[in-house]
């Protein structure tokens, strides 16, 4: 472990060629990936990979994904691996798609949290994808934040996250999805959506038509099909208490939260906040997801105790965001 955090800007690639070399030696790197920052080491490195998990204070029964270069690499981690899970992967990679598989016995166990199965993603951004070039191996990377915390979708959340923590924090600037990958599993005809992201059941479903079913997993405490640990954790959360709202009446939220500091975050909403409403309008579904950790994040350092934020039709990424919107409120809705 380095003394302190080595802070690079991911515009020269021979940096990045560099830190490669240095991920192969055993150090542990936070970089940016097209859906949220990662936390990475050599997935055959065991110590480093116990070095990730103490970095994030993530219990150990929460399973890694693990990013590969190409599908040329799947072997060196994954067995039996499901001709639908080529297919998705041809049509989805690189991006942001997750599939969870059978594991080689060559990794070592902490990775997969003791499981059989391996989660498996191609990441697309440039950073990642010369880390992986270089490096020619496979590495381990959880979303690079502190447990149970917002997943950070800018450098400077990053940076707070897990400077002093970490041996280096590449500056890629900003995720452009801003929500984690989707995961999935693949039981015969049976496709389980763990956790949704930018690829929907419907991307997944036109890949994979009739015979298959594609089921998206309703969470908590109700997980009866192989397990996706960190489904069962709290996620996705501000320090702030969050509610889902329907509709907004800053009138009525005004009365009912009288003085208090309220943020609302919004999609094509037309109104000017006031002294105590705190209003982010986002300008698109997609907008609102690339930006929404971030802004859990910034109104948290603002004092904010209360956020209300406005559902979206469960439809492309918003299947992914109300996914999230719901984790981050424990699925409290406010009536206005
Ligand atoms: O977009 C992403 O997926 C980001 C970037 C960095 O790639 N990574 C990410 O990793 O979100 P993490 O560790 O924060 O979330 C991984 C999720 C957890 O919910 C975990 O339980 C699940 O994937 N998972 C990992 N391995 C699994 C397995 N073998 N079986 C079932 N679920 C698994
Ligand atoms: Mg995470």
């Amino acid at each position: 472990m380095r003394k302190n955090t080595i802070v690079i800007r991911a515009i020269n690639k021979k940096i990045i060629k560099d830190v490669a070399f240095c991920i192969k030696k055993g150090d542990i790197v936070v970089f940016p990936t097209e859906t949220v920052y990662g936390l990475g080491a050599n997935v055959f490195d065991g110590e480093a990979v116990e070095r990730i998990f103490k970095a994030k204070g993530r219990p150990s029964d929460n399973p890694l994904i693990v990013h590969i270069y190409n599908l040329f690499q799947l072997d060196l981690i994954a067995k039996d691996i499901p001709a639908a899970a080529i297919k998705l992967f041809k049509k989805f990679s690189p991006g942001p798609l997750t599939i969870v598989l059978p594991k080689k016995k060559s990794i070592p166990s902490i990775v997969t949290a003791g499981l059989s199965t391996i989660a498996v993603r191609i990441p697309a951004h440039p950073v990642a994808r010369v880390l992986l070039k270089e490096t020619g191996l496979p590495i381990a990377a959880p979303s690079a934040n502190i447990s149970g915390r917002p997943s950070p979708t800018t450098f400077e959340m990053a940076k707070r996250e897990m400077e002093g923590r970490v041996d280096f924090i590449i500056n890629g600037g900003d995720c452009k999805i801003g929500l984690e990958s989707t995961v999935i599993q693949i039981n015969g005809n049976e496709v389980i959506i763990f956790r949704p992201g930018a690829i929907t059941k419907e991307m997944i479903e036109e890949v994979l038509p009739f015979p298959y079913y594609i089921i998206k997993q309703e969470n908590e405490g109700k997980i009866l099909k192989p397990l996706s640990p960190g489904q069962k954790y709290v996620h996705y959360k501000p320090s702030a208490e969050v509610y889902v709202i329907d509709k907004i009446d800053i009138e009525k939220i005004k009365k009912l939260f009288k003085k208090k500091k309220v943020g609302i975050l919004a999609v094509n909403f037309k109104s000017l906040a006031t002294e105590n409403i705190i209003l982010r309008n986002f300008r698109s579904i997609s907008d609102y997801a690339r930006k929404l950790y971030k802004t859990f994040i910034e109104m948290d350092n603002a004092g904010i105790k209360i956020i209300l934020v406005q559902g979206v039709p469960e439809k492309g990424i918003g299947q992914a965001l109300m996914n999230r919107l719901l984790k981050a409120s424990g699925k409290r809705h406010l009536k206005l």
